[in-house]
Formats: structure tokens, sequence, C-alpha cells
């Protein structure tokens, strides 16, 4: 497939390998124009666009950058895009710490339900319950004996089963989370977010979640992985997250 990636950090720059390395067509954008990911595109094999051209004649779209910069993006980038064209949303909302407030989401809005609203089309919700380090690093075969899940949640069936598809080709197990109005259940500080679960615990983080719960952990992050020094072990990191997350 041709898939355009905005936002080559972390997670969208990792998507760009993997998804390279799995055979896709992949370009990739960032703030910065051509210029500013021709250097990514040429280490990694990968096409450099800008904006409007990141999505041109696509399968899928990427968005992967902070939640609030969705807000940057044209207003009107999507509205010529063909309802075939699948748009997979990674952001998680991180209000004071990264991420400037959005009123909607802090009044308890889902925070891919706000994407999707902003884009004006329907959304995937994918890769966001996974560390860039899980990603990168702890990615395995089908049918691996305790293979890692990712969550993926959104309303229009065709869509999430491509999604579900590249999670699979990128390493991970894909768990059907539901409606994209339940993807709250995959947001940050909650069971099943950032843990390195197999499908099987998957599962079931994603249902013990209890709504309204997760913002306040949240919150208290900064204060709770001060106690992890600098530079935590990634082992140390989901420890915390799993004594945090837990219900
Ligand atoms: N890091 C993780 O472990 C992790 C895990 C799961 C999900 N996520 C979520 O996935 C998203 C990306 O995270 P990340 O860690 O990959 O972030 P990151 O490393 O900070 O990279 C962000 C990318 O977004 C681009 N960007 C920012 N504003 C933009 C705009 N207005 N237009 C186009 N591109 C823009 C940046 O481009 P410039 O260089 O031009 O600024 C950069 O390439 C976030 O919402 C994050 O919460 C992160």
């Amino acid at each position: 497939m041709k898939i355009g990636i905005i936002g080559v950090g972390n997670i969208g720059g990792t998507l760009a390998r993997k998804l390279h390395a799995a055979g896709h067509e992949v370009r990739v954008a960032n703030k910065g124009g051509i210029a500013g990911v021709q250097k990514f595109a040429e280490e990694n094999d990968v096409r450099p666009a800008d904006i409007p051209g990141v999505i041109d004649n696509v399968h899928v779209i990427i968005l992967s950058i902070p939640t609030p910069a969705i807000q940057q993006l044209p207003g009107d980038l999507f509205a010529q895009l063909a309802e075939d064209v699948i748009v997979i949303d990674t952001s998680n909302y991180y209000p004071g710490m990264r991420d400037s407030h959005i009123p909607d989401i802090d009044d308890g809005l889902t925070e891919s339900v706000w994407v999707a609203r902003q884009i004006g089309r329907p959304v995937i919700k994918a890769f966001n319950n996974v560390l860039a380090n899980t990603l990168q690093q702890l990615g395995s075969p089908e049918g691996t004996a305790g293979r890692l899940a990712i969550a993926v949640a959104g309303d229009v069936p065709s869509h999430k089963e491509v999604a579900m598809s590249l999670v699979n080709q990128v390493g991970f197990d894909a768990v059907d989370a539901g409606a994209l109005a339940d993807s709250w259940r995959q947001q940050p500080s909650t069971p099943a977010y950032c843990c390195d679960l197999d499908a099987v615990a998957m599962r079931k983080a994603l249902a013990d979640a209890i709504p309204g719960v997760a913002s306040a952990k949240r919150d208290r992050l900064p204060e709770l992985f001060s106690t992890l020094g600098a530079n935590p072990t990634h082992e140390q990191v989901i420890a915390m997250n799993r004594k945090v997350n837990a219900v």
C-alpha cells in the first residue's frame, strides 16, 4: 500500500521504517516541508513530502504528532480525500506536560473522537498504547508465544481491518478495542496503556478500565516518574505503568 505518515518522531519514524521494511511505499512529512524530512527519508529509503503531498493518492494516512498539533494542519487538508482512505491516529494527550490544554478533552471527550472531529472524517486509534521503545524493539513474528499486543479502536470495520493488519505486520497482535468512542480505554494511565501486555491481558485491561479515573493518574506522572531518576530503564517504566495504571 501507499502510506503517508505525518510526524517522523519516535512513533512515526519507527512506523515509517517498519512499514517500509514490510514492503509498503512510505512517504513522510513533518512541519518543515520536503527539506525538513529529506535526511530522514534518505537514511530510511522512504519518500520525503510536504503536508499536502504526504496525503496525495495514498491508501493510509498515519497522524503521529502531538494532539494539539492536529489544529495546526491545514483546515481543508482532508476535504477531498476519498472515503476509503484510512486515517490512523497515534496520539496521546499530555496537557500541562507536553501539550497545551484542549478544553473539550479536559471536559471528558475521548481524545481521538476530538481528533476525528477536527479533521472531519473517521479515524482509527492505534499505536498509541505502546511505548516507542516497545514498538522499536519488542515486536515478534505472528504466533510467537507471549507476543505483545496493541489496541485498535474505530468505527469503520474495513478501516479497522487494515489498521489491525498493519499492527500485525510491524510485529504485534492487534486487539479490537471497539468503537472510537470506546478508545478512552486505551488512553494514558488506563490499565491497557503502555504496559507491554499480550493479547489476553490486553483484552482484560481494556475491560477493566474505569471511566474518569485515568486523567487524574496521568497528571501525577511527572511526580511519580521523578522517583525513577533521569534515565529509567524500559523495565522500570513498564513496572511503574503497571503499578500506576492498575485499577
Ligand atoms: N513516544 C512514545 O512512546 C509514544 C507512544 C505512543 C504514542 N505516542 C504519541 O504519538 C504521537 C507522536 O509521538 P512521538 O513520541 O513520535 O513524538 P515526537 O518524537 O515528538 O515527534 C513528533 C513529530 O510530529 C511532528 N509535528 C509536530 N507538529 C507538527 C505539525 N503541526 N505538522 C506536522 N508535523 C508536526 C514533528 O515534526 P517537527 O520535527 O517538524 O516538529 C515530529 O516529527 C504523540 O501524540 C504521542 O503522544 C508516543
